[in-house]
């Protein structure tokens, strides 16, 4: 049987999450300035949505629809955002990236740490060939993680999506293998397995 790696960083382990990490996403995506840059998460974060929301993952995974990860910080097991491939699609080989970082934890790298991991590891580990994110034109910091990490914008989608009945422009990004490659992406020295 297929099952999700743990991935290891200098500084963090990305691992697939437990209900136990539920408390932890309730409290750290509940937070407005998550919520409100994220296409999918509520504001207020709803009683059981975190569980929910965990539930759906190992099966997404075995499915080969999504592999989502908890954000730890190495040594302490302690959850400090999310991140993943969603909308994997095995005919083109593509799949988008997504994340949050809690707020406490900003501007220390650690976004960037686990993008870059989970790109080698879409690249390596499933097998694809186009890696692509979206963010709202008014947060640029996404915007230079994804940079930081070697995709490049291809362009702004125009009310592309709707955030709390508002339609908001994106700006997407991409990475393809061979661009990946040419960067020196060694994509096994990126991430190791645990
Ligand atoms: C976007 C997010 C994941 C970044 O996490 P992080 O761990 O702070 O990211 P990093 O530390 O790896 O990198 C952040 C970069 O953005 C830059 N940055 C921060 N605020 C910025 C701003 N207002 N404008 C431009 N750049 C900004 C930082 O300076 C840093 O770049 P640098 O290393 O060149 O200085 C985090 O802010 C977050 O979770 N936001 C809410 C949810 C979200 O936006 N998810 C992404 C949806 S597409």
């Amino acid at each position: 049987m297929n099952v999700q790696p743990t991935l290891a960083t200098a500084r963090l382990l990305l691992r697939p999450m437990t209900f136990a990490d539920a408390p932890e996403v309730q409290r750290l995506a509940g937070e407005y300035a998550i919520a409100a840059n994220a296409l999918d998460i509520p504001y207020p974060y709803p009683p059981g949505a975190a569980e929910a929301w965990i539930a759906g993952h190992e099966e997404g995974f075995l499915l080969g629809e999504i592999a989502v990860f908890g954000v730890v910080l190495a040594g302490e097991d302690r959850l400090i955002g999310a991140i993943g491939l969603m909308h994997i699609d095995r005919r083109h080989q593509r799949g988008e990236l997504g994340y949050w970082i809690g707020k406490p934890y900003w501007n220390r790298g650690y976004a960037t740490e686990a993008a870059s991991a989970i790109i080698a590891y879409g690249f390596a580990g499933l097998g694809l060939n186009r890696i692509y994110a979206t963010h709202f034109i008014r947060n640029p910091a996404s915007g230079r993680v994804l940079e930081k990490c070697g995709l490049v914008c291809e362009g702004r989608l125009r009310q592309h999506v709707k955030k709390w009945e508002v339609f908001e422009d994106v700006a997407i990004y991409g990475i393809v293998r061979e661009d990946y490659r040419a960067r020196g992406g060694a994509p096994d020295q990126r991430f190791r397995r645990t």
